[in-house]
């Protein structure tokens, strides 16, 4: 089982911001990556169609015999890991937004979160909020439409820019000091939030910490890959692999996105 590989699905490209830290900290695992693009945007779904089609992406990487799936989508983690833990044996790794540091380090005990509407609405986040951002106001935003543009291969755009001011300037109005990326999807456009905010809001996102929990549950379980030899990557997707390919060449690994029909 050691030497199987890690599973990673997202609603599209976002989950590959959580796939680059495991590259990371987990060199020698062998990884699956799914992008189920063709379903994007989850966000917008209702809670129980996020659970179907999670139990689908799970099942394809079941297929491909993974021993840990790392659900690299805030939607589809405050969603659906319950039921994918009550219905299946394997680890599962949920992202979850990085409320907790931004409400911890908060000096103006406001902080923004920008996420998807399905997000924002989950019990999970407003357990998440309750348990850790007492005396802090949580100033929550819906990212309406990025992720729709980032799986359109229009992350640098004109229209992406005038999205972003639009989503942003209700929480900087607010004066907001931290910003939680909320959406696997979002880091890719830091850069880009950063010029918008400045550099008095710290942005945050949770891709480093779901590194560290999914070593931390291999080595629990008994199922790091101690073997050094050649790694072997997958990167599915059923949409348009060019998207997906660009960011790939990005990431300067030499991996190729395969077009699949699931
Ligand atoms: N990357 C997904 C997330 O983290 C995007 C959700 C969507 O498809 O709307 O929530």
């Amino acid at each position: 089982m050691r030497s199987n590989p890690i599973g990673i699905f997202d609603s599209g490209v976002g989950g590959l911001t959580i796939y680059e830290e495991i590259h990371r900290l987990l060199p020698n695992e062998d990884i699956i990556y799914l992008a189920d693009s063709k379903n994007a945007p989850y966000g917008e779904k209702t809670k129980e169609e996020i659970i179907k089609i999670s139990v689908k992406n799970t099942e394809f990487l079941l297929s491909k015999g993974c021993k840990l799936i790392v659900v690299a989508c805030n939607t589809a983690s405050t969603n659906a890991v319950k039921y994918l833990r009550e219905h299946y044996e394997l680890p599962f790794i949920r992202v979850q937004p990085a409320i907790k540091p931004a409400a911890m380090n908060s000096k103006t005990k406001i902080v923004g979160i920008l996420a998807t509407k399905s997000t924002l609405k989950s019990d999970l986040l407003f357990e998440t909020s309750q348990r850790f951002a007492q005396g802090v106001e949580v100033v929550e935003q819906v990212g309406e439409g990025l992720v729709t543009l980032i799986e359109s291969g229009k992350m640098h755009s004109e229209e992406m820019t005038m999205l972003l001011k639009k989503h942003i300037k209700p929480m900087m109005d607010k004066k907001i000091d931290h910003l939680v990326l909320g959406c696997t999807h979002y880091p890719f456009l830091t850069d880009q939030i950063e010029e918008i905010v400045g550099s008095s809001v710290k942005i945050l996102d949770s891709g480093e910490a779901i590194a560290r929990q999914t070593k931390v549950i291999l080595e629990q379980e008994d199922l790091l890959n101690l073997d050094h030899g050649k790694i072997n990557r997958m990167f599915y997707t059923n949409k348009d692999p060019q998207v997906m390919q660009k960011i790939l060449d990005e990431f300067n690994e030499g991996f190729k996105a395969v077009k699949t029909d699931f």
